[in-house]
């Protein structure tokens, strides 16, 4: 452990110690259980699924693979961390990491399958997953929403101790990422690329925030495609990584498309165009900015580049009017990033009011202003889905899409570029390196 992140870390404890001791004193609990979590068991089966524990938990320990954890937070004492760690010849226990946090909270080991009984002089609330027979033994509250929006809310905005975990989780994956362009170069299979991006960035695959998305070809137009095909293609056109890294929680979401030995040079300038377009709209990144406007610009952009390369021969305004561009880009230009990939707090202003996404924007995961100190993706997209364009070539819009040059370039799949950026008081900072 660093000094200067254990510094952090314990600054980061102190600041969520007194949000915490005024949204509880506010919504008048003299004690809070947060349960981290535990497995789905598969059915009738003893085997248990993939675990994350829950974000709240992981807010204030980084830990995002303790099943069966408790922690209790009371206005003005320590937090108390109930750590299950039960005597166990089948399992090797949980063990306390070397973290700043330990040493700032009172630490009980034990079994805690069923939860602690708190010792706590007034209401309680517990949150998590955690079942209403369980919640009535406890005598607290479960998961009471205004309570659970006012946590969220202070998720939103990152500490500086949260930003260095971003920054290094950024760094163990763009070594997986640059591992994954060296095995496609060689020739290698979706299977061999996620492995060779696992590798490098020293990741087990369970660890991973959310399954790499692997698509060489036409897989790529499958936004979150989730197989590892284990051969070659025979052409070997465009390869798109979508895939991150944990650093003590905190996730990196990172996209990158490559070319390859059978790419259209045409194809090759237009995942150019796109990085080009990306940097464009990060370089306006700044606090007050309204993200449903910059989503907005990305399609007007979007509408400018598909005219400029003769993918679509209407005009741009006509192509943002009759939908076209949402055809080529069915997601949402980004989202808040922290120990969720897809982080709370995305969708409601910052005292309290839903902030849906426009009806034409379904996807889009962030509708806010953005302020300083969040953190956000960016990721635009341009791809070739037969699902999306089908129903285009039927309507009058049809005229206005060059449908050649689509069938040309649909077998690379598509094109996304994601980086991951810390909005400053001055503009934005990107904490992704660069990656060639
Ligand atoms: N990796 C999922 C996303 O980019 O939102
Ligand atoms: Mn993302
Ligand atoms: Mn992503």
């Amino acid at each position: 452990m660093t000094d200067v992140l254990a510094a952090l870390q314990l600054d980061h404890l102190d600041r969520l110690e007194r949000c915490y001791d005024d949204i509880l004193d506010a919504h008048g609990y003299a004690g809070l259980l947060i349960y981290s979590g535990h497995p789905a068991r598969h059915y009738g089966d003893d085997q248990e699924a993939s675990f994350c524990s829950y974000g709240h938990f992981q807010h204030w320990t980084g830990q995002a693979g303790w099943p069966h954890c408790w922690l209790l937070i009371r206005p003005g004492k320590r937090p108390v961390c109930h750590l299950h760690a039960p005597d166990d010849f089948w399992h090797l226990p949980t063990s306390l990491p070397d973290q700043a946090w330990v040493e700032h909270c009172e630490v009980v080991t034990g079994r805690f399958e069923t939860p602690p009984k708190p010792e706590v002089d007034g209401p309680l609330a517990v949150i998590g997953d955690v079942s209403h027979e369980t919640a009535r033994a406890l005598k607290a509250k479960l998961n009471p929403p205004t309570l659970l929006a006012a946590l969220d809310e202070i998720r939103v905005c990152k500490s500086e101790y949260e930003v260095a975990c971003l920054l290094d989780a950024n760094r163990l994956a763009a070594r997986g990422h640059l591992a994954a362009r060296d095995a496609f170069e060689t020739g290698g299979a979706e299977l061999d690329i996620h492995l060779a991006y696992l590798q490098a960035s020293r990741q087990r695959e369970s660890e991973l925030p959310y399954g790499n998305i692997v698509g060489l070809g036409q897989h790529a137009a499958v936004l979150h495609y989730q197989h590892y095909d284990p051969s070659t293609p025979v052409s070997r056109r465009s390869l798109l990584v979508d895939a991150g890294a944990r650093y003590r929680g905190y996730c990196a979401d990172i996209t990158r498309t490559w070319t390859g030995p059978d790419t259209d040079p045409l194809f090759a300038t237009l995942i150019t165009a796109m990085e080009t377009l990306q940097q464009r709209l990060i370089a306006d990144l700044r606090p007050g900015l309204d993200f449903v406007e910059l989503h907005a610009r990305m399609h007007r952009e979007l509408a400018d580049l598909l005219v400029a390369h003769e993918v679509v021969t209407g005009s741009a305004e006509a192509a943002l009017a009759n939908g076209v561009t949402r055809a080529f880009c069915p997601h949402g230009l980004g989202h808040l990033l922290g120990v969720q990939v897809h982080d709370v707090g995305g969708q409601v202003s910052g005292d309290g009011h839903p902030l849906p996404p426009p009806p034409e924007h379904p996807a889009l995961r962030l509708t806010r202003e953005l302020e300083a100190g969040m953190v956000v993706t960016i990721e635009p997209g341009l791809y070739f889905i037969p699902l999306l364009l089908a129903p285009l070539r039927q309507e009058a819009a049809s005229h206005d899409v060059n449908w050649p040059l689509v069938e040309r370039l649909a077998p690379h799949g598509g094109i996304r570029i994601e980086d991951n950026i810390r909005i400053t008081a001055q503009g934005a900072e990107n904490l992704t390196p660069r990656i060639e």
